[in-house]
């Protein structure tokens, strides 16, 4: 995508082929920013204090952790302790376990003397594979989006929750990729971006990437959206996910859930997008077994945001004292989820919907 003209992804190699460089999304939007990581800690420490995230760009920035880590060191202990270092970091987005274990198969099988120039082959191609899924996630999802849109006389409404565009991916994203293709397109719509409430991530990043793009949006409250769907100002809402299990339970961040609850009640349709790299076929009921990432209380009790003056600042809102819980996502039900929107097509929500687009990687017997 472009900033000012010039086109980004959200990771890449620097001229030396070994520094990792990504966005720093810590300080956006206030500032465009970039971060060299050059050793398996760095990699390691932007995921967990999330100058990357998002459950594809984590599954990358994890990939080439793994490729820094085999400089200085490419034996097969390194390759298991930089996977054990790497997967301790984020708990719920599985993108992150499948890249670290598409890494260390690959890696494994190669004598070490090749691991190292190896590592960053595979780690590129895992990134690419997330730019063709978003692609045609994005292919797909605009079928949705046309379906909707004809016949209205009115820009389509599309509601999303926290960010799932090219940020939180390599480049286009899951849940906005439809969006892009719709607007680039010149389908008129009109995006609702939650605020999404603690880190502001629809705030912060969904809205500065739709904005960079001159999509038309405008941010809410999270609270607001069951009321925008009564009133007919909701066409479809539009969410990512972080771990989606075999039978089609969508977990993505906090809110999601309130959302497609929402949906439900106004006959609005309700779409996750994701690719293949999102699907926990190990998993068989999201909202028991999805590990919840629980964070810091501190982003509930403070906010960050730029004074008048233009500094960044943190500030408390919440009565010194008390106790405040952050549970980072939440898990929404299949039989809310309209349809799944992946780089194979739309499945229905619910295992034999998905065992169809994916007959391989789909348990024995899910059909
Ligand atoms: O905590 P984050 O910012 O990593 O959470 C991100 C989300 O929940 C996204 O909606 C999700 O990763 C969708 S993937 C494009």
């Amino acid at each position: 995508m472009r900033i000012d003209g010039r086109p980004y992804r959200t990771i890449w190699t620097a001229d030396d082929g070994a520094t990792v460089v990504v966005i720093d999304q810590t300080r956006l939007p206030f500032e465009f920013a970039t971060r060299r990581l050059r050793t398996l800690d760095e990699a390691a420490g932007a995921i967990r204090s999330m100058v990357v995230r998002g459950a594809p760009l984590i599954g990358v920035t994890a990939a080439y952790g793994m490729a820094l880590a085999m400089r200085p060191e490419a034996s097969d202990d390194a390759v298991r302790r930089a996977h054990d270092v790497l997967l301790r970091t984020r708990p719920t987005a599985v993108n992150l376990r499948w890249a670290l274990e598409r890494m260390a198969r690959v890696l494994l099988a190669a004598p070490s003397s090749e691991r190292v120039a190896l590592a960053y082959r595979e780690a590129a191609a895992i990134a690419e594979e997330d730019v063709a899924c978003c692609t045609a996630i994005g292919h797909h999802g605009f079928a949705i989006l046309q379906d909707l849109a004809a016949g209205l006389g009115r820009p389509l409404n599309v509601l999303t929750h926290c960010n799932a565009g090219w940020l939180a991916c390599v480049d286009r994203g899951t849940a906005l990729a439809p969006v892009y293709a719709a607007h680039d397109a010149g389908l008129p719509l009109h995006v609702w971006v939650d605020e999404t409430r603690p880190r502001n991530q629809g705030a912060a990043l969904t809205a500065f990437e739709l904005g960079a793009h001159g999509i038309p949006h405008t941010v809410v409250a999270d609270n607001a959206g069951g009321h925008l769907m009564q009133r007919g100002l909701v066409d479809v809402c539009f969410v990512g996910s972080d771990r989606t299990t075999a039978n089609g339970d969508v977990a993505n961040k906090i809110g999601t859930y309130l959302k497609a609850l929402a949906a439900r009640d106004n006959g609005v349709p309700f779409y996750a997008a994701l690719p293949y790299s999102t699907i926990d076929w190990r998993l068989d009921d999201g909202v028991a077994e999805v590990p919840i990432e629980e964070r810091s209380a501190r982003e509930v009790t403070h906010l960050h945001g730029r004074a008048a003056d233009g500094r960044v600042l943190e500030v408390e809102v919440v009565a010194p004292g008390s106790a405040a819980a952050n549970p980072a996502f939440d898990v929404t039900p299949a039989r809310l989820v309209t349809g799944i929107v992946t780089e194979r097509g739309v499945a229905p929500a619910s295992r034999a919907g998905l065992a169809a687009l994916y007959p391989a990687e789909a348990p024995r017997g899910a059909a």
